[in-house]
């Protein structure tokens, strides 16, 4: 008899702690996994499929969903998960469709997804959006304390620091989508279980790749050292790796770890899971419903 199948569908699986992930899911007896990836020729465990996926164009992630419904058939996704994430210098780059590149990668595109591939979810399925605890005022200085859609997606001004504000802000709106989607009624009836992932500060990934190779080596070298110092204060400055966050990513996709009932939020402090609650931004009802709005204007569908 041929063995039931999980099918998983993943971003963010061609690098850094994702890659670790994707290669533990992979591996899972039975498992079948469809990813996205930008370019040809990506290096991915035997019997992942590829599938054509830039993140910063909406009708390439439009292309992406038809294509991924169109290779499972009648079959359903038992597990979604959204994980690919990118941090610009600054806030002055835009995506094909005039977006700031950060919110458009990794919030409108994302949000894109969950609004073609959730209906699509198995029930008793498992949606996973990876977040950061850089979006709550209480782990970082940086973090968002008011949301406005609209000025995320067309900044009035960059400048130095305006790349990690953009990335902090996107990481909430991740959140906020993700507490939208388990708020919904369509997603209760169906038992699918929505986790929002934090990987915490992870080493040895790609994340910042855009900045010059003098300011990675400057940061690198700097937040490291400040790093190590705050760590001994604040647990969630210490650094975990890839490997560890890419283990703990897979786990929660494959439902081994599961927030405690009524919570979404896992964040990994010092590579070991936690179940607190996000920002207070980020348990706004109205903040949430206000992005699913703008978001939905933003990407042309009817909320
Ligand atoms: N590292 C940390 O300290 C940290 C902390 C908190 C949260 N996170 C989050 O964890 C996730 C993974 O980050 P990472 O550190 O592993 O970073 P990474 O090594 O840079 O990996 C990012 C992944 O996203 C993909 N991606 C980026 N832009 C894309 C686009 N336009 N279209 C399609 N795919 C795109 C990359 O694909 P390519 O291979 O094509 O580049 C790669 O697979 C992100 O959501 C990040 O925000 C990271």
């Amino acid at each position: 008899m041929a063995q039931p199948q999980r099918i998983v569908v993943m971003t963010g699986a061609t690098a850094g702690l994702g890659a670790h992930a994707l290669g533990r899911i992979a591996a899972v007896p039975g498992t079948r996994v469809l990813i996205g990836a930008r370019g040809a020729g990506r290096e991915v465990p035997a019997g992942v499929e590829v599938l054509p996926l830039d993140l910063a164009s909406l009708a390439s992630v439009r292309a992406f969903a038809d294509q991924v419904c169109a290779e499972i058939g009648e079959n359903l996704i038992d597990v979604l998960v959204l994980n690919a994430g990118a941090q610009s210098p600054a806030s002055e780059a835009r995506s094909a469709d005039g977006f700031e590149l950060t919110f458009a990668v990794n919030h409108l595109a994302h949000y894109l997804l969950v609004r073609l591939l959730v209906p699509h979810l198995a029930e008793g399925g498992r949606l996973v959006i990876t977040t950061s605890d850089t979006h709550d005022p209480a782990v970082t200085p940086i973090a968002p304390k008011t949301l406005d859609p609209l000025a995320l997606a067309h900044p009035a001004k960059g400048g130095l620091g305006s790349g990690m504000r953009a990335y902090a802000a996107s990481k909430l709106c991740n959140l906020l989508t993700a507490q939208a989607v388990a708020a919904s009624a369509d997603v209760q009836d169906r038992g699918v279980s929505v986790v929002a992932f934090n990987p915490g500060l992870t080493g040895g990934t790609s994340l910042g790749r855009d900045s010059s190779p003098v300011a990675r080596i400057v940061v690198r070298a700097l937040m490291g050292a400040i790093f190590r110092v705050v760590g001994l204060f604040k647990p969630e400055y210490v650094m975990s790796t890839a490997e560890r966050s890419g283990e703990q990513l897979a786990q929660v996709a494959l439902g081994v770890v599961t927030p405690p009932p009524g919570r979404i939020y896992v964040s990994l402090v010092k590579g070991e899971p936690t179940f607190p609650d996000p920002s207070e931004l980020a348990r706004s009802r109205d903040a949430q419903q206000q992005l699913w709005r703008d978001s939905a204007d933003m990407v042309g569908l009817a909320q």
